[in-house]
């Protein structure tokens, strides 16, 4: 069968994958632990999903306006000024089915053949395959481990080329954990400032943070870039609501349009449902995001404990979201049964067939020498599985 070229251009989601992977073992009966979902293990909290159950019981099932009802745009206006000091009209955010489709539809409106996108690198699995299917061109900047993973001003500087177009900011980030301080943001901001390079701010870790200083988005930072910045953000990882499927996008007028001219031939709109239940998550008590993070954190400094103590691994204490990249490269080259381990893909499959546990791949993320584990997982597993990973490096000759 004859398949569109595009289709052979791309990779399938690695994380999505390695996590129906992982679910199709313990189908079989297998005893897997699991540290491999993007998504928190907390349950979508009680007033959302009574939110939910009254759109159904009033009829509030039909479709909306293709960006969303003003509902919940005035609910993300909201949210922008209170959170993030940026004021936004109703015309100038787009809610979508998922961040991860505001991405989507944001790539289609932005990029064609030619256009460079910086992103950079340990990135969240999708970014360069979202900019591919538009015809753009990724350009990967490869931050340092010893620079908490962060791109440095000069690398953006060096990165640039009269054909860049924007460039991706993920902080705190999929799949490193790092999250920039405000000084930070300012001093990539002087190296935009001299061009016309659109910012794509991707904050939907924004609410799991633990570092010394509060979330940054660089538009808040430098007002200047705020009109060719477009702010992503959603519910998925901050109320525990990834299957809902709801992001959005805020910026400049044309290209929050030219988002719903696209979406209106796609999905239309989001799930009428969810967006009553969106409405609630952002106005409603911010408690139970609180409690959450609270949770990640001691998660977090107990995983990050555990792995240090692994001969091989060492892992760096992430500042946000839930997943942790510790450095396995020292592992590569000691074998099991006579087989040698050489990079992220092998250690993980080795991983999985002998310690049942599943982690991804740093290669997925452009970084080899590395894999990712997400603590959205109990305590308890948190425990096993990394007493599973010691005992089967410990098992490597
Ligand atoms: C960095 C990043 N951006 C965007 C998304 C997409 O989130 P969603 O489509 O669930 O809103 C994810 C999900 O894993 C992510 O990690």
């Amino acid at each position: 069968m004859k398949l569109a070229a595009r289709v052979a251009k791309i990779k399938p989601s690695e994380t999505l994958a390695i996590t129906a992977k992982a679910n199709a073992l313990k189908a079989e009966g297998r005893d897997v632990i699991g540290f491999g979902a993007g998504e928190p293990d907390f349950d979508t909290p009680a007033n959302i999903k009574t939110a939910a159950i009254r759109a159904i019981e009033a009829g509030f099932t039909k479709y909306t306006p293709v960006s969303g009802t003003d509902e919940l745009k005035d609910a993300i206006i909201g949210k922008l000024k209170r959170d993030n000091a940026l004021d936004y009209k109703r015309s100038q955010v787009a809610v979508s089915c998922g961040a991860k489709h505001t991405l989507y539809n944001l790539a289609q409106a932005l990029f064609e053949t030619g256009d460079e996108v910086i992103i950079p690198a340990p990135y969240w699995v999708s970014y360069p395959d979202i900019v591919v299917l538009a015809g753009g061109q990724p350009v990967i900047v490869d931050t340092l481990e010893k620079d908490g993973f962060k791109m440095k001003p000069e690398q953006l500087k060096a990165a640039i080329t009269p054909r860049t177009r924007a460039v991706v900011i993920n902080s705190p980030s999929n799949p490193t954990g790092a999250a920039y301080s405000p000084e930070e943001l300012k001093a990539l901001a002087a190296v935009l400032l001299d061009s016309e390079i659109l910012v794509i701010s991707d904050d939907i870790y924004e609410k799991i943070i633990y570092a010394n200083y509060p979330f940054a988005n660089i538009a808040t930072v430098e007002p200047k870039l705020k009109d060719r910045t477009i702010v992503v953000n959603g519910v998925s990882k901050a109320y525990a609501m990834t299957g809902w499927r709801i992001g959005y996008a805020a910026g400049p007028e044309q290209i929050i349009a030219a988002i719903s001219k696209i979406q209106s031939q796609n999905t239309s709109n989001p799930a009428s449902i969810s967006q009553k239940a969106s409405v609630e998550a952002l106005n409603g008590d911010q408690g139970v995001v609180a409690a959450m993070v609270l949770e990640f954190r001691k998660r977090r400094d107990v995983i990050v404990q555990l792995l240090n103590e692994i001969n091989g691994i060492k892992c760096m204490l992430p500042e946000g979201a839930f997943y942790v990249f510790p450095n396995v490269a020292e592992i590569y080259g000691r074998s099991f049964r006579g087989k040698k381990i050489t990079n992220s893909t092998e250690l993980i499959d080795y991983l999985l067939d002998e310690a049942n546990v599943a982690t991804v791949p740093g290669a997925a993320f452009g970084s080899d020498s590395h894999i990712r584990l997400s603590y959205a997982t109990s305590l308890k597993n948190i425990e096993e599985g990394l007493k599973r990973i010691k005992n089967a490096v410990a098992n490597l000759d």
